[in-house]
């Protein structure tokens, strides 16, 4: 579904990424983990169109998509939950929702649909959305993005700042969205518990990747483990 293969991303002198390659195939779950400034977020960016790569190509359902702008493969169904969550915290939940509509993917009607999803943003759907706790506040941006109908979600940390029981909320949601046949890209900190969400991961270290493979396997991974997970 989704091909990354030798991709490069730089600021200026500051090379982000290094030849980074990955796949995550159609109705899977991968994760990308790695500390502060591993170059997650730079990755997904350049997945998404909001940063052109250095080098290397992005292959999406078998098309090149490489330095295609986001709005257009938004329009395509590669869909991204920045990090952040980056909602508009003096619209209303609903004004935010409907931002998920903007383009001629977006759906209305599924703005409903979101309501019985997430009963917490029905409830306060007239409510600015910048009065809603960091759980809520995940809850609506992952909401905002699936009125967008995504073929494709990109998550980028998804649990940053949230207390553990919201945690595993927010991680329910994303086994929900891709038992519902949506293929997602998970990026996080938090390596362990997006290693027991995913069925595949990629551990990335300084722009580059250290080490891949089955999520269950890297769980059990020596290396992994000291460098990553550490004792629980
Ligand atoms: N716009 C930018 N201009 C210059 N350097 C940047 C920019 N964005 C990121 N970087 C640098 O690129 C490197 C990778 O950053 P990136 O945000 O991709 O990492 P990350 O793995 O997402 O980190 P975090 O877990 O903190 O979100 C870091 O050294 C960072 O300082
Ligand atoms: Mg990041």
């Amino acid at each position: 579904m989704l091909s990354v293969r030798d991709l490069v991303v730089a600021y200026g002198h500051v090379q982000a990424v290094r030849s980074v390659s990955f796949d995550v195939p159609r109705g899977s779950l991968v994760t990308l983990v790695g500390a502060n400034g591993a170059g997650k977020t730079s990755v997904l960016n350049a997945v998404a169109g909001l940063v052109r790569p250095r080098a290397g190509r992005v292959l999406f359902d078998g098309n090149d998509i490489t330095g295609t702008p986001a709005h257009r493969l938004v329009a395509a169904g590669l869909v991204q939950v920045p990090e952040g969550r980056e909602i508009l915290a003096t619209l209303t939940v609903e004004e935010n929702l409907q931002l998920g509509t903007w383009h001629r993917r977006g759906r209305p009607e599924r703005i409903p649909q979101m309501y019985h999803r997430f009963p917490v943003l029905g409830d306060r759907r007239h409510l600015q959305a910048g009065s809603l706790s960091g759980g809520e506040q995940q809850m609506l941006a992952i909401a905002r993005a699936l009125v967008a109908d995504p073929v494709v979600l990109l998550l980028d940390e998804p649990s940053m700042g949230l207390a553990p029981k919201v945690v595993d909320e927010v991680f329910r949601v994303i086994e929900e969205i891709r038992a519902d046949g949506t293929t997602v890209l998970l990026v996080e900190q938090n390596a362990r518990r997006a290693l027991r969400a995913a069925d595949y991961g990629y551990v990335l270290e300084t722009g580059e990747v250290a080490h891949h493979g089955v999520a269950a396997d890297l769980l059990r991974d020596e290396r992994v483990i000291e460098a990553y997970l550490g004792l629980e």
